[in-house]
């Protein structure tokens, strides 16, 4: 039997800092955690135990993690049919444009013609699983066709998945970033595990408060699939840091969203080239 405890969280930080403490605290017995963004724009955070969890060592870690006031897990059973069925979907690879993400147990999956992106389900955002990773990945693929980019930057990076995807098929040099430095941890080990470390830069950085990010500019493609509301304040940022003829390549937000998120870059001077959508998830592209 497998039991699952459930929290919902407003902020994907506390979210990541809760799964931290859960993974730290010998109590608990180590289980595996999971954060899933929810259409909402909350986190939940999924504990999974093969018994009975100690729920006050549980409420113990998540109070001392994110104080009193954080809330409660709720334990309930988790039918085996439907465990298993969650962890398959995990990890089953996913086709975007040439891309071919999967996992090391799928390595047989890889067609010729794939450019293949091995990713583990790791504590950092991006198994190509999610409509934004996957629509990021489809228009890279098409961008790739008609631009040739030289100088690219992924912000918030997560996995490394797209930077990685951007190395293999340009074979171009690529700085990834993100505020979170387990995911630029695990970008460095996954950029290495692709055969693309040479060509991947990663840093840990809130949106261009690192100089790296200014010593690198001007960027021909500047990716950033992170949320709506990132998006619109570090609009002026990125354009400043775009290269006269570049490309901003956006993900992360809702069909509602995509107008004023649209407006913010077209604000700084870009214009809207192309709107895709995965799974109520937009991808919107930009260019000088
Ligand atoms: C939705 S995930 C995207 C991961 C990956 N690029 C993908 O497409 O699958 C968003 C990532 O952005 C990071 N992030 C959020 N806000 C950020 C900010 N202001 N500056 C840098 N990274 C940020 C998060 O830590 C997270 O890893």
């Amino acid at each position: 039997m497998t039991l699952i405890a459930s929290l919902n969280l407003a902020k994907e930080s506390d979210a990541t800092r809760l799964i931290e403490a859960i993974g730290e605290d010998e109590a608990l017995g180590f289980p595996s955690a999971a954060t899933t963004e929810q259409a909402d724009q909350s986190w939940t955070v999924d504990v999974y135990f093969e018994e009975a969890p100690d729920e006050a060592a549980l409420a113990r870690v998540l109070a001392t993690a994110l104080g009193p006031e954080a809330g409660r897990f709720v334990v309930s059973d988790l039918p085996d049919e439907d465990w298993v069925a969650k962890s398959l979907e995990g990890l089953k690879p996913v086709r975007a444009g040439r891309f071919l993400v999967h996992g090391s147990h799928d390595r047989d999956k890889i067609q010729p013609g794939d450019i293949a992106i091995e990713i583990e389900a790791a504590e950092a955002f991006g198994t190509g699983h999610h409509g934004t990773t996957a629509g990021c990945l489809e228009e890279i693929d098409r961008l790739g066709q008609s631009h040739d980019y030289k100088s690219i930057l992924d912000l918030g990076t997560g996995t490394g998945v797209l930077a990685i995807a951007i190395a293999k098929a340009w074979q171009k040099p690529v700085l990834a970033t993100d505020i979170d430095p387990i995911a630029t941890r695990v970008t460095a080990e996954n950029a290495a595990l692709n055969g693309v470390g040479e060509l991947i830069d990663a840093a840990t950085a809130e949106g261009f408060g690192n100089p790296v990010l200014a010593v690198r500019a001007p960027y021909d493609l500047i990716v950033a699939n992170i949320l709506a509301g990132p998006l619109i304040a570090l609009a002026p940022e990125v354009v400043a840091h775009l290269a006269p003829k570049g490309t901003v390549l956006l993900s992360g937000l809702l069909t509602a969203q995509g107008p004023s998120v649209a407006a913010a870059y077209e604000a700084e001077g870009l214009k809207l080239t192309r709107t895709g959508e995965q799974e109520g998830w937009l991808t919107l592209t930009l260019e000088r």
